[in-house]
């Protein structure tokens, strides 16, 4: 009797065995059937599209097919479903507009004209490739181009070209880093990322010392050389273009609106890698190492000695750096502000340079009379989503040289939201220096302390 369970459980092995294996097959299949439903999903991601096409040696017909999804992602709603009927379609938002088509182009860069042959009757559209379309007094200087989407004769080929182009302009407030960064860089980087290096640019207003402030940038984003039509001056075929940068927001990228997904923390390892920056969080760096940019126009700190004295007795090593070819070469000002883990600066586009200090940094801004929205809205509220944290120092009346020039009673200095243009412009902007209160101030800098010491952001 007690041998008889043990041989029921040896009589029964095999077909416990065989339930295992059929089990395993199962649970395998299954594994199998939802990579394979995943992968099939992934391929509607572009980098799977690149990446699978240089495995699978890519047909025409595949590239084409990955082409017409990277088109479509710049467009939404209506854009996209007129992108698909007919080949072409715009988009255009307050500070943006970017047109898209999705077929065979031809570029005459002799009158920047962009042909997109169809078989009904030809539109004409003209657009001002660059990021500022509310500001219609800058748009004068950029340089249009003529779009002629229909039944048109285009002139005969003289260059082919196998990838897509991107035209954009480097006109508009370029010679300013926050411009450019903000109206050409980022926009940039939004609207091409996706297609993996393979688009070629042809910049209209060509600037070439833009071209080359940025060299790190602009040939991450393409593989090949940039054009400039005014110099080529003839007939270029390529298999589809985009005209126009998509804007998202001041130094900023909205991973809701089109192309979606991209993300700031992506653009800011993407800045890093570009320019091989060493530091991608605060705690990487051992020293207090602060940075204070000084401006030797408007806008100075005219205690600025006395401020880096009572830096240094905070414990700070003090980077002073002027506004001098030191800070417009992005290639060395991108590493040394990224070896800071706190960045101070007053109101200016000098403070576009937060882009590259690294995570759980802190950048304090100098806030002076009359500059609180710009301050918020170009650099405060963007740092944050950079993962930077945000210190702002509003400076009182008594710090700021407005007092002196003014009054107290002045609107200037009682009421800065109800002064307009050009006076705003000329008081706040221009004729302002702060002598800082560096009581005050060093209260600001030992919560700055207190947050790069315990960088855990
Ligand atoms: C890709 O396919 C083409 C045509 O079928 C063939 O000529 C070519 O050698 C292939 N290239 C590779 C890398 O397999
Ligand atoms: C124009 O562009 C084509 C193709 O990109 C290039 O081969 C040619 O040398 C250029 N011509 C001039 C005058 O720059
Ligand atoms: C981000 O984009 C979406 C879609 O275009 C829009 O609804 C939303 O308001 C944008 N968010 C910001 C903060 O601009
Ligand atoms: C400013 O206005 C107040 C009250 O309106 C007055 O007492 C004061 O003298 C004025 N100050 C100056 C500097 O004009």
């Amino acid at each position: 009797m007690d041998k008889e369970p043990r041989k029921l459980v040896f009589h029964s092995t095999p077909v416990i065995f065989l339930l295992i294996l059929s089990l395993l097959y199962f649970v395998l299949f299954l594994v199998n059937f939802i990579s394979f439903d995943q992968w099939k999903k992934n391929t509607s991601n572009s980098e799977t599209i690149f990446n699978s096409g240089k495995v699978n040696n890519e047909t025409l017909e595949e590239k084409q097919n990955s082409l017409d999804f990277l088109f479509s992602s710049l467009l939404s709603g209506e854009d996209q479903v007129k992108l698909k009927a007919t080949g072409f379609a715009c988009n255009t938002a307050i500070y943006s507009v970017h047109c898209v088509a999705n077929q065979p182009v031809r570029i005459d860069t002799r009158t920047m004209t962009v042909y997109v042959p169809s078989d009904q009757p030809v539109q004409e559209t003209v657009i001002k490739p660059y990021a500022r379309q509310e500001d219609h007094s800058l748009l004068k200087i950029v340089t249009p181009v003529k779009i002629l989407h229909g039944n048109t004769t285009p002139p005969v080929c003289q260059y082919n070209h196998e990838i897509p182009a991107m035209i954009f302009s480097s006109s508009g407030f370029v010679g300013n880093v926050f411009h450019e960064i903000n109206e050409i860089i980022i926009p940039l980087y939004i609207t091409t990322k996706n297609f993996q290096s393979r688009m070629l640019f042809v910049l209209e207003d060509y600037n070439p010392s833009f071209l080359s402030k940025y060299s790190k940038v602009i040939s991450r984003l393409s593989s090949y050389e940039v054009m400039n039509p005014a110099a080529n001056q003839s007939v270029h075929c390529f298999p589809g273009g985009v005209v126009g940068l998509k804007f998202h927001g001041h130094l900023s990228l909205n991973s809701s609106d089109v192309p979606k997904g991209h993300l700031m923390h992506d653009l800011r390892q993407f800045l890093r890698q570009a320019y091989n920056l060493k530091f991608s969080h605060v705690s990487q760096i051992k020293r207090p190492t602060l940075m204070l940019l000084s401006r030797r126009t408007s806008r100075r700190i005219l205690n600025e000695d006395e401020m880096v004295a009572m830096m240094e007795e905070l414990g700070f090593r003090v980077i002073v750096v002027a506004r001098t070819k030191v800070v417009s070469n992005m290639n060395i000002f991108s590493n040394l502000i990224n070896s800071c883990n706190v960045f101070v600066a007053a109101h200016g586009a000098g403070l576009t340079n937060e882009l590259f200090l690294p995570d759980g940094a802190v950048m304090v801004q100098v806030d002076l009379l009359g500059l609180e929205w710009a301050g918020a809205t170009y650099y405060g509220n963007p740092a944050r989503a950079m993962g930077v944290h945000y210190l702002r120092y509003k400076v009182e009346p008594e710090e700021s040289s407005l007092l002196k020039v003014f009054g107290r009673n002045h609107t200037v200095i009682t009421d800065p939201r109800s002064v307009h243009d050009p006076l705003g412009k000329e008081a706040y902007l221009n004729g302002q220096n702060v002598r800082i209160n560096l009581a005050r101030f060093r209260e600001t800098l030992v919560e700055a302390l207190s947050l790069v010491g315990d960088s855990t952001l």
